[in-house]
C-alpha cells in the first residue's frame, strides 16, 4: 500500500494538513489453531499486507474518522459512553477506551485509514486495525510508554468488549511483534515467545482464499471457546489440588475422566485442542531439524482435526485441502478461525505452478469462481512510517 494513497485522502477529507502515518500487518499462522484461548502454543508471523492510518490530533475532544475503503465518515467524542454504531469505527473507539483505561489522556484526532488485508480471509484484518490504531495512540498521546504487550491486550479487549468476538491473543501479538522473515512461537500461557527465521529452502508458503465469507463476531467461534472452557472447568472440579485453568493444563486421561460430565461435543472439541498442542511442538522440532515433510504431515493432521473434530471448516476449504493432497503439496490446512477464509499451503517450488493452476481450474469448475492466491511474505510488525 502506498503512503500517497492514504495521505491524499487524509488531506482531502480533513483540513488539508498532514499527520503521522502508521502501519500494522495482518498475519499468517503456520500451526496452532484455536489453541491461544486454551493457553496453548501458536506459530504466527506478520504479513506484508496490513492497515495504514494517517492521524493528527485536532485540538478538540472528538475523533473524526474516515474509512478510505468504505468511503464512510464517523465522529464520536473521546469519552462518549456508547461509541459509534459502524463496526469499523468501533475498532477505533475500543482502542481509545482501552488506552484511557491504561491512564492515557487521549484527546481528539483526525484519522483516515485503508487496508489491503483481504476481509474475512482469516488473515486478521481486525487485529491489523487494532494494532495500527494502538501504535498511533501510543505515539501521539503516550510518548510511546505503553508496552507492546499492553497494545496487544488492548486490541484483544476491543474485540471482547466492543466487537463481540472472544478471541485469544495470537492475532494482535503477531501484528505487534512481527519481524521480517521470522515466525514466532508463542506460549499463550506464559506469554514467552521465540523468533524462528523461516526460509524453507525449496518450498513456498501460499494462501488460497476460498472467498467464503468469514465473520467471527457472533459466530460459532465463541461457542467453540465455551466448549473448551466447560471441559477445563470439569477437569478442575475433579482435581482441586491441581491448578487447572485451561485445556493447556489437561491430559488425555483428564478428558477421559470427565466424559460423563460434559457433552460428547465438548469432548470432541477438547480432543482437537489437546492434539493441536502436541502438533505445534512437533512442528517446532521438525523445523529445527529442517524436516518439512514432517511439518506438512502435521499441517494435514490439523486440517483433519479442524474439519472433523472442531468443525470449523466448510465444503470449499475441504475441497482446497483435497486438491492440495492430489497435487502432492507437502502440507495444507485451514488457517485462522475457520468458517471460511483461506488454506495455508507448504508447497515444493517445482510443484507450485501446477498446484495453483489445478486449484484454480477445479475450484472454478465446482464453485464458479477461482480461489484468490496470496504468496506469503513474512513482514514487519506495527511501526510508524512517517
Ligand atoms: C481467530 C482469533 C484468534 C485465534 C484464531 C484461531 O483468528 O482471533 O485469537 O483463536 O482465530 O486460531
Amino acid at each position: 500500500m502506498e503512503i500517497e494513497f492514504v495521505r491524499s485522502r487524509f488531506i482531502k477529507h480533513f483540513d488539508g494538513q498532514t499527520g503521522n502515518i502508521y502501519f500494522s500487518p495482518g498475519r499468517i499462522n503456520l500451526i496452532g489453531e484455536h489453541t491461544d484461548y486454551n493457553g496453548g502454543f501458536v506459530f504466527p508471523g506478520a504479513v506484508t499486507q496490513g492497515v495504514m492510518a494517517e492521524v493528527r490530533p485536532n485540538g478538540t475532544n472528538k475523533v473524526m474518522a474516515y474509512s478510505i475503503d468504505l468511503k464512510d465518515r464517523v465522529e464520536f467524542a473521546v469519552d462518549d459512553p456508547d461509541g459509534p454504531k459502524a463496526t469499523w469505527a468501533r475498532f477505533i473507539y475500543g482502542m481509545v477506551q482501552e488506552f484511557r483505561l491504561l491512564g492515557v489522556d487521549v484527546k481528539g484526532f483526525n484519522i483516515a485509514f485503508a487496508g489491503d488485508v483481504p476481509l474475512g480471509a482469516g488473515m486478521s484484518s481486525s487485529a491489523a486495525m487494532e494494532s495500527c490504531f494502538g501504535c498511533a495512540l501510543n505515539d501521539l498521546f503516550a510518548d510511546n510508554k505503553i508496552s507492546k504487550w499492553d497494545i496487544v491486550l488492548a486490541g484483544q479487549a476491543t474485540e471482547h468488549k466492543y466487537i463481540g468476538c472472544n478471541c485469544g491473543i495470537m492475532d494482535q501479538f503477531a501484528s505487534v511483534f512481527g519481524e521480517e522473515g521470522k515466525l514466532m512461537r508463542l506460549d499463550c500461557n506464559s506469554r514467552e515467545f521465540e523468533y524462528f527465521p523461516f526460509k524453507p529452502e525449496g518450498y513456498k508458503l501460499v494462501l488460497l482464499n476460498s472467498c467464503v465469507k468469514h465473520e467471527l463476531a457472533g459466530s460459532p467461534y465463541n461457542d467453540r471457546r465455551n466448549s473448551c472452557e466447560r471441559v477445563a472447568k470439569a477437569v478442575a472440579a475433579k482435581n482441586p489440588s491441581r491448578n487447572i485453568e485451561t485445556l493447556r493444563d489437561c491430559t488425555w486421561q483428564d478428558l477421559d475422566d470427565v466424559k460423563s460430565e460434559v457433552s460428547a461435543e465438548d469432548i470432541q472439541r477438547a480432543t482437537f485442542v489437546l492434539g493441536e498442542k502436541d502438533r505445534v511442538l512437533g512442528v517446532c522440532e521438525a523445523l529445527v531439524a529442517g524436516d518439512y515433510e514432517k511439518v506438512g504431515e502435521l499441517m494435514y493432521a490439523t486440517h483433519q482435526g479442524l474439519s472433523k473434530d472442531y468443525e470449523v471448516s466448510c465444503e470449499e476449504l475441504d475441497y482446497l485441502n483435497d486438491i492440495a493432497k492430489e497435487c502432492g503439496v507437502t502440507g495444507s490446512r485451514i488457517m485462522g478461525g475457520g468458517f471460511g477464509g483461506c488454506t495455508i499451503n507448504l508447497v515444493k517450488d517445482e510443484l507450485y505452478d501446477n498446484f495453483i493452476a489445478t486449484a484454480k481450474q477445479k475450484f472454478n469448475a465446482k464453485y464458479g469462481h477461482e480461489p484468490k492466491v496470496y504468496d506469503v511474505v513474512i513482514g514487519r510488525g506495527s511501526h510508524k512510517i512517517a
